[in-house]
Parts: structure tokens; C-alpha cells; sequence
């Protein structure tokens, strides 16, 4: 699907549905309103009614709040795949492009890599008229690029994890870099024993796939800030010895989802051509079982050089994001600091599905980034640290466990752990995002369909664009 922004005055396409986004207010003033009443449609969100005699399809809409916009547009991207149309049409303006390009990008998303019989889309084009081309050139490229990489970072989720192991993930860093001009580098098992990264090496052991680190950077001239990112690529997650129960393991390919939101926003950022100097750091490893295999009761030694007790095997990205966040402290030296992570299970159980958690110790920096994420519209919420839950991870035997030793608050003590990890001058300025909930879903839900939903790409590029 191609979406192009037009001359109002141009346009004139054949075989051509228009569509008109209409609030229940706004009906009742209507042309068609007795038509449309016939058909049952009342104007009610995220509805439908078209007359195909007049090649005409009305969207409900609640109000012309950007969020309705936006679930609205993603029905129309729905209900498109149906129709024999070779086109849309719709009139936009500065207040709703923005949403309209990311409800009809992010709806209409499918992933069919693996379908043998690729379903043919009658539409091709969706061209958003306007009077005003110039004026809205530069909104409708930015919701282009940011769109476009949220589905980018869908698609490496959604890959199958024997077509997306590390090797191959650090295959397509390179590929990303070379077609956006970033530095890359790619640390393999001989460099990772070199930097001493022993944690994140043992929870990868037992993979016949080797891990990797990938570091991407993007530099442009006058930089305004440094900020580094860091994401948990577990390219599969059976939970290693503490095996996951077998409905558990299902859709563990999604573990690397923070890496795949790392990749999603240096593309959008890179794009976007923003003047900051941005790293992406990815932890690509997979967890697995066998001789080979770390296990409870051993104790790793950290590349910070803490010992860390090891009590589950399963809590195994705190691991490996343990020695990418301390690499990434040692190569760069941010402005910020925010890691992606599908990091606990208790994380949905504290928050359901659809909200990314948010740690970290600045309160001013949880506040504007949850004001970037209502702006971009992600939920995110704020789980607090305190000093009781970090005593939760102390260990008898090593300087700390990597599990709780009580059953409460482990998206809150798993945040805690990867604390340890922080340098003090960078207290202040991390973050850590669980979206283990909101990175994937098997019903749709917002603009959201079956898969890897992109979490983080929105909020984090909403951020990184107001950065002054
Ligand atoms: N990758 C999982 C977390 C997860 C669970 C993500 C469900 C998405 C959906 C993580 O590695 C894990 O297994 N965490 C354990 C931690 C526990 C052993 C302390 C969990 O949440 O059960
Ligand atoms: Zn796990
Ligand atoms: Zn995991």
C-alpha cells in the first residue's frame, strides 16, 4: 500500500472510494442521512458504512480527538483489504494527518512471510488530499518514517526464531546501517570473552546459535546530545533448565522485541535526520537447554565484576542486559539512558497487556517521557522503586540474586536488578521500559493486529524529537 499526498485540485483517479470521517453530531446535518440511517449507521467510533453507488465509505468517529482518528483510519486500512477499489481518497489537514497516516500504516499492517499463498490486495494507493501540499509535506513524511519503522520492528518480531537468531539479527543491523548510514559494530563469542560479558554469554551457552552484541550508531554533525539505547534481543526464550510450561513458551520468539523497538527507532531517528548522537546496543541471545547449559545455583561473574547468583534460569534477559548496559556505559557517554525489554511476566500482572512499565529514579524524566507517550499514543505507566524491593534480590552466596526471594513486585525487583547495573553519574538519566506485555498480542486491539506491535518506537521517537 502506497500512501501520497496530493493537490485536492489534481486529483482525479478512477476506480476511487472517498472516505469521510464523520462524528454523530455531524450526520445528523448530513446529505446522506437517511440513506446511511437505513443502513443501520449511526456514526458510532470505529464503524463503517459504504455506498457504493456513490463510491463513497463513512468512518464513525467519536470526536476529532487524534486517538479516534487513529483506530478509525485502522478499521478503513481493515475493511480496504475486502474491497475492488484500486484506491481511497480521503481530505486531510495539519490536525489529522498524522494520525490517519499511522492508523492506515499500523492497520493495515499483515505479516505473510510465511504464507504460502500471499493474499493480493485490490488497493494500492491512499492519497491524502489537501489544499496545501507544502505546508503539509514535512508532518506527512514524519508520520511516513515513523509508521514505516514501527512495522519494521513488527517484522523482526514476528520472524520465526530459527530465521531470526542472533547472527541473522546482526546480519540486518549491518543491512540498516549500510542503508542509513550508521557505524556498526558486532561483537561475537572471541570479543564478548574478551569484554568479559560472562553473564550474558552463559544464558546464550547451551543455543547451537552464537550471541552477539550490536552496537549501531548514529552520528550527525553537531549533535545536540548523546543518548544510548539498550534492548533484550532474546531471539527465543524457552527459559533455559527452569523450562517454561509448554503454553508459556508459545510466542517467545517476541522476547527480542526491545531489540527489535532498538533498531525500529535509530531507523526512525536516522530518517528523521534528528540532531542527536543516538546507539543502539543489542544483547542477541538465545536461551536454551542442554549440557551445555548455565543452570541455578551457578554463580556469574558479571563485566562490571559483580557476582550474580543464579536462582532461575528464565529471569535470564536482567543477565544479558547486566553486561550490555555496562558496555554501553563504558563506550558511550549518554545524555540519556533508556532500555527495551519484554523483561517479566509480573509486568502484565501489574498493568495488563497494554501498558509499556516505566522505571527508573528522575522523576522529571518519567514525567516528560510519559507526556511523549500520550502525545505519541503509547500507554506507559510508572512502577516506583523502593529500598524495601531491593532487598528482595540479596544472596547468601554472591553480591546479588537474579531473582526476587518473594512472589511481589517482580516487574518492580527486575527493574532493580538492572539498577545495579547503573553507574551513578547515570542514575538520573535511565530509564527502563518492560513492554513485555504491550510489545505483542494475538487479538487486535487499537492499531494494533495479531504479532509484534512495535511498542516503544513511538513513544521513544516522540521523545527524541522534542530533545533540546
Ligand atoms: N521473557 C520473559 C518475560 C515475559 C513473560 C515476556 C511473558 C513476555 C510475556 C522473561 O525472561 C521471564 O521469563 N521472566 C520470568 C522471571 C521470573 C523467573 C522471575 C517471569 O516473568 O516469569
Ligand atoms: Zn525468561
Ligand atoms: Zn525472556
Amino acid at each position: 500500500m502506497n500512501i501520497q499526498l496530493i493537490n485536492k485540485k489534481a486529483f482525479d483517479a478512477k476506480n476511487n472510494i472517498t472516505l469521510k470521517l464523520i462524528t454523530p453530531e455531524r450526520l445528523k446535518k448530513a446529505k446522506f442521512k437517511k440513506t446511511l440511517k437505513k443502513a443501520g449507521f449511526s456514526a458510532e467510533q470505529d464503524t463503517l458504512c459504504a455506498m457504493h453507488g456513490k463510491s463513497l465509505l463513512f468512518a464513525g468517529i467519536e470526536d476529532h480527538d487524534a486517538e479516534n482518528l487513529k483506530t478509525a483510519a485502522a478499521s478503513v486500512a481493515k475493511a480496504l483489504k475486502k474491497y475492488d477499489y484500486k484506491s481511497l481518497s480521503v481530505d486531510v489537514n495539519k490536525e489529522n494527518i498524522a494520525s490517519l497516516i499511522e492508523g492506515f500504516i499500523l492497520g493495515g499492517y499483515e505479516f505473510n512471510n510465511y504464507k504460502s499463498k500471499a493474499k493480493k490486495q485490490k488497493i494500492k494507493n491512499i492519497y491524502l488530499t489537501c489544499e496545501n501540499v507544502e505546508e503539509l509535506t514535512a508532518l506527512f513524511e514524519e508520520a511516513v518514517i515513523i509508521s514505516e519503522a514501527t512495522c519494521f520492528t513488527r517484522d523482526i518480531v514476528n520472524t520465526a526464531p530459527d530465521d531470526m537468531y542472533p547472527e541473522v539479527m546482526a546480519k540486518l543491523a549491518k543491512k540498516l546501517a549500510n542503508e542509513n548510514n550508521l557505524e556498526c559494530n558486532i561483537l561475537g563469542k572471541k570479543e564478548l570473552k574478551r569484554e568479559k560479558c560472562n553473564a550474558m554469554l552463559a544464558v546464550g551457552r547451551a543455543s547451537r546459535h552464537d550471541s552477539k552484541l550490536i552496537h549501531l550508531a548514529y552520528k550527525p554533525k553537531n549533535a545536540k546530545k548523546i543518548i544510548s539505547l539498550v534492548g533484550k534481543g532474546l531471539t527465543y526464550d524457552s527459559g533455559g533448565l527452569s523450562l517454561k510450561p509448554a503454553t508459556s513458551m508459545v510466542t517467545m520468539k517476541m522476547d527480542k522485541a526491545g531489540a527489535c523497538a532498538v533498531l525500529g527507532i535509530i531507523k526512525a531517528v536516522s530518517e528523521l535526520k534528528l540532531d542527536i548522537e543516538v546507539h543502539a546496543f543489542v544483547g542477541a541471545v538465545e536461551n536454551m537447554i542442554g549440557g551445555d547449559a548455565y543452570k541455578p545455583d551457578d554463580v556469574l561473574v558479571s563485566r562490571k565484576g559483580d557476582t550474580i547468583e543464579v536462582r532461575n534460569t528464565d529471569a535470564e534477559g536482567r543477565l544479558v542486559l547486566a553486561d550490555v548496559l555496562d558496555y554501553a556505559q563504558d563506550k558511550t557517554k549518554p545524555d540519556y539512558l533508556f532500555d527495551f525489554a519484554t523483561l517479566t511476566g509480573a509486568c502484565m500482572v501489574a498493568l495488563g497487556q497494554y501498558t509499556t512499565g516505566v522505571m527508573g529514579h528522575s522523576s522529571k524524566l518519567k514525567h516528560d517521557l510519559g507526556k511523549a507517550s500520550k502525545k505519541a499514543g503509547e500507554l506507559t505507566a510508572t512502577l516506583p522503586f523502593n529500598k524495601h524491593l531491593k532487598k528482595q534480590l540479596k544472596s547468601e552466596i554472591a553480591d546479588i540474586c537474579n531473582i526476587s526471594n518473594k512472589p511481589y513486585g517482580g516487574a518492580i525487583t527486575a527493574g532493580l536488578f538492572l539498577d545495579n547495573f547503573i553507574k551513578e553519574e547515570n542514575k538520573n538519566k535511565w530509564l527502563h521500559f518492560d513492554i513485555a506485555g504491550s510489545a505483542y498480542t494475538e487479538s487486535p486491539w487499537d492499531v494494533n493486529v495479531h504479532g509484534g506491535t512495535g511498542a516503544g518506537v513511538r513513544f521513544m521517537t516522540q521523545f527524541l524529537k522534542n530533545i533540546k
